[in-house]
């Protein structure tokens, strides 16, 4: 057991931890849409509207508070009219970032926001600016958000909604650095002041804009883009940043049965972002003193190898305790810098790359990386408390990184939520703390197990979290005991 010292400052308070950190990613990819999220009405999988219950019941229980659609890649090819309007009339195209398959449009406008409705989640929507146009995209702002008289607006009324939705959250195109256009940050730049200035604010619908930011490191594209917008026309920028074991696109390391030393270097990989947002937001201080554009962190979290005998297209991948570990470093990065990252997207929600929930013709079940958003989920809308922990860095045979991470935020009760992960395989820790005396309760749940525990359809329920008592509180001192390969939350009363 080693032995490492907390100190968690509640009189150090920070930002409100938005709610949209939590967010998540639904894309026209795989089986994420189609199978994994609608079924269509007709089937035999119990629905609402085409909608899986068992799916929209699982999102809501993890409180999930935005959800971006419908790319990704695959945003830069959709064009939205065609799916809307009558399904059998709808007009076909080929997916062809993803496996190149005949993608019927059955899922459109309508049928995601209809999801957003029935799960409560802001919607976030991707407009095509790679393959579309100034009017395609500044049309379909009109159609959903508009209650004015109009083409669009009776063209939406036609097809069954009278009201306009509320849409905050507007990405201006995906990728444009690759998928969504190979442009140059100028060339893009200058697509995005024209685009963004064609989608407006109707009624009280007010659009929070966010441009496309760089990948991964490119400060490059960050300084020329920072340089050309203002707070006046983005709300945010994006990043996105996946977490590659071998670093290598071409052999990612595989979901499960994989060795100790990819294990280690994913974590280690995954700490990365850190440094990088820190490199972005450093870039963005100089052309925003006041900080008035965040950052959101679109797409995040472990890309492996596709699931063997899976469409390569469709990426599909298993999800182990290792996905915790890395959803819970990651999560506890966004916290501790929650007053700059607007929000964050884990890609994606079912069947793809570091899903929540993996679905299996009727069978449904909940990935160990959908325990820890929803351990984590008390953290929503609460405020940042300062928590620093003694350096746990370990050298796991070469590779080394520190082993614990940990956030901390505070409800308007003073209820004190404390978020913890210990990454080392071998070795537990105790976390000697002091807090305010005046808590007098420490509940905590625990989810751990080995690094390639994962949950199958056959035994969905292998990895589960649970309740804890490796917490002891003694006046205003607490002890809290993290095992290996672990991921604890504590809530602590008055
Ligand atoms: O998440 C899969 C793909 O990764 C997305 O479509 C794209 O934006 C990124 O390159």
């Amino acid at each position: 057991m080693i032995n490492k010292n907390l100190c968690i400052n509640t009189a150090k308070k920070g930002a409100t931890i938005r709610k949209e950190i939590y967010g998540h990613f639904s894309e026209h990819l795989g089986r994420c849409i189609y199978g994994g999220i609608y079924v269509g009405e007709d089937s035999d999988i119990p629905n609402t509207r085409g909608l899986r219950n068992d799916v929209l019941k699982a999102l809501k229980d993890m409180a999930i508070p935005v959800l971006r659609w419908p790319g990704g890649c695959f945003a830069d090819e959709y064009h939205w009219r065609n799916g809307i309007g009558p399904k059998n009339e709808r007009v076909t195209m080929i997916n062809t970032n993803w496996g190149g398959v005949t993608e019927d449009n059955s899922f459109g406008t309508h049928e995601f926001m209809d999801l957003c409705d029935l799960i409560g989640c802001e919607p976030y929507i991707s407009g095509n600016v790679g393959s579309g146009t100034v009017r395609e995209m500044s049309e379909w702002i009109e159609y959903i958000t508009s209650g004015n008289i109009s083409p669009m607006t009776d063209l939406r009324k036609k097809n069954g909604r009278e009201e306009p939705w509320h849409l905050k959250y507007l990405g201006i195109g995906n990728e444009n650095w690759g998928c969504g256009g190979f442009m140059t940050p100028e060339y893009y730049a200058n697509q995005y002041r024209q685009f963004q200035q064609f989608c407006k604010d109707y009624g009280d619908n007010k659009l929070y804009k966010i441009a496309c930011g760089p990948n991964g490191g490119d400060t490059a594209w960050t300084e020329k883009l920072m340089s050309m917008i203002n707070p006046m026309i983005a709300g945010a920028i994006s990043l996105h940043f996946y977490t590659i074991p071998t670093g290598d696109w071409n052999n990612k390391g595989n979901a499960t049965g994989f060795s100790e030393e990819l294990y280690h270097s994913t974590i280690r990989e995954t700490r990365r972002i850190s440094p990088i947002i820190e490199s972005h937001l450093a870039v963005m201080d100089r052309y925003d003193p006041d900080h008035k554009i965040g950052l959101c962190v679109d797409e995040w979290g472990c890309w492996y190898n596709v699931e063997e005998g899976t469409n390569p297209g469709f990426l599909y991948q298993q999800n182990t305790m290792r996905d915790a570990i890395v959803a819970s470093v990651n999560l506890n990065i966004f916290n501790n810098r929650a007053d700059r990252i607007v929000m964050a997207n884990i890609a994606q929600v079912v069947n793809v790359l570091q899903s929540v929930i993996l679905t299996e013709g009727p069978k449904m079940l909940k990935t160990p990386t959908y325990y820890v958003f929803s351990m984590y989920k008390e953290h929503q809308g609460s405020t940042l408390v300062e928590s620093l922990l003694s350096d746990s860095t370990f050298d796991h045979e070469g590779i080394a990184y520190p082993d614990l991470s940990v956030s901390s935020s505070m409800k308007e009760d003073g209820t004190l939520f404390v978020t913890l992960s210990n990454a080392n395989l071998k070795e537990s820790y105790k976390i000697n703390t002091l807090i305010d005396a005046s808590y007098g309760k420490a509940d905590a749940r625990i989810l751990t197990g080995s690094m390639n525990d994962h949950n199958t359809f056959e035994n969905p329920d292998a990895v589960a979290d649970a309740s804890y008592d490796g917490v002891t509180l003694q006046g205003d001192r607490a002890e809290i005991t993290l095992p290996p390969c672990s991921v604890v939350t504590v809530t602590f009363r008055k």
